[in-house]
């Protein structure tokens, strides 16, 4: 029997292990959504242009703590964007010196401002073979971007075409495949037993392909990697419910203007930040697995990055239903914030 008895919840402040944070004033807007429940967040690089290098990632780091909401403490965990120019020398000197945390790897056209991402995944090796020495995490984009693979079938693909044989030919490095979709990544990170772990969104915890298309076209639940079938949100829900180290929350909130959304080629990202806890919340508890909150949204992120697990807490409390702004104005245009479709009984305090 499901417990659905809990009616408050108090677990370590969660962090974000995969976070869009643009820049400028998207980025002042958006931060104070994060920025009020979680401690940390491995903040992606694809801004425009990329954050390359480890005088890209410090500059871009001081923008986020220039950016910070008075009294806010979070710290922004940096993360080189990998091409095939990227130094070895680089990489060391920003991980050894605490400027970046990982390395981000997309392959080239994968996503939004993917243009400069990995072609040739030979070139990147020594990248590779330094990062596994050094113990510094590759972050996956996991789906090949070939026009005549199925987009649904793109992740399962990656994984047997360019996951599998990387990981054979560097296996000391530790590879997150981020904001996995289906059942055959979880499989996959399930039955690895050294250096793989996997970050689930929140939106991909809820939504199926149906949201997106039946209906109506949604392009407010259009994102990358698209959301898949129903089973495969089953097999997602099972892994971050379950516990297991190897999963833990990375958001993948990705803010982009209404304007941007909404037009004929409208940009792919779900923007969650503000709503993510009670919806996690809501989740968890009806699957009467409140108990693993805490496992997923914040010790096993630290557990794999090998960083202590914050010593503040949160407390999620069940109520009346909350309510959450529908938008987040910015000075370039409003942001549609995450709607999950259902109420969203938990509050979060502290
Ligand atoms: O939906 C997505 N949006 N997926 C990504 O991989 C990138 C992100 C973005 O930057 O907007
Ligand atoms: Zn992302």
């Amino acid at each position: 029997m499901p417990d659905r008895t809990i009616t408050e919840l108090t677990i370590r402040r969660p962090d974000d292990w995969h976070l869009h944070l643009r820049d400028g004033a998207m980025l002042r807007a958006v931060l104070p959504e994060t920025t009020r429940h979680f401690a940390r967040a491995i903040v992606m690089p694809n801004l425009v242009p990329p954050v390359v290098t480890s005088t890209h990632a410090m500059e871009y780091r001081a923008r986020i703590l220039a950016a910070l909401p008075e009294g806010a403490k979070f710290t922004p965990l940096m993360t080189l964007y990998l091409t095939e120019e990227t130094e070895p020398a680089d990489v060391r000197t920003a991980f050894e010196a605490g400027i970046a945390t990982a390395v981000k790897l997309y392959p080239a056209g994968a996503t939004t401002n993917s243009a400069s991402g990995v072609r040739d995944f030979d070139k990147v090796r020594p990248v590779l073979e330094t990062m596994a020495e050094i113990g510094m995490p590759l972050c996956v984009h996991g789906e090949v971007t070939d026009s005549d693979i199925d987009i649904f079938d793109r992740e399962a693909v990656f994984i047997d075409k360019i996951l599998r044989p990387l990981r054979k030919k560097v296996p000391d490095l530790r590879v997150v495949m981020e904001h996995v979709t289906t059942s055959d990544a979880v499989d996959y990170v399930r039955d690895s037993h050294k250096n793989m772990a996997a970050t689930i969104t929140t939106h991909h915890l809820i939504i199926n392909r149906n949201h997106i298309l039946a209906g109506g076209i949604k392009p407010h639940f259009y994102c990358l990697p698209v959301a898949k079938r129903e089973a495969h949100r089953v097999a997602l829900v099972q892994a971050a419910i379950s516990g297991d180290k190897r999963f833990f929350l990375g958001t993948d909130s990705a803010p982009h203007t209404d304007p941007n959304k909404l037009q004929a080629c409208g940009c792919a990202g779900i923007f969650t930040a503000p709503n993510t806890m009670s919806c996690l919340a809501e989740v968890f508890d009806v699957a009467g697995k409140l108990k693993k909150l805490e496992a997923f949204t914040s010790l096993n992120g630290p557990n794999f990055y090998r960083l202590p697990p914050n010593e503040d807490t949160i407390t999620l409390i069940k109520g009346d239903p909350v309510r959450y702004p529908d938008q987040i104005p910015t000075e370039d245009g409003p942001v549609t914030v995450f709607d999950p479709g259902f109420d969203l009984h938990w509050r979060v305090e502290g």
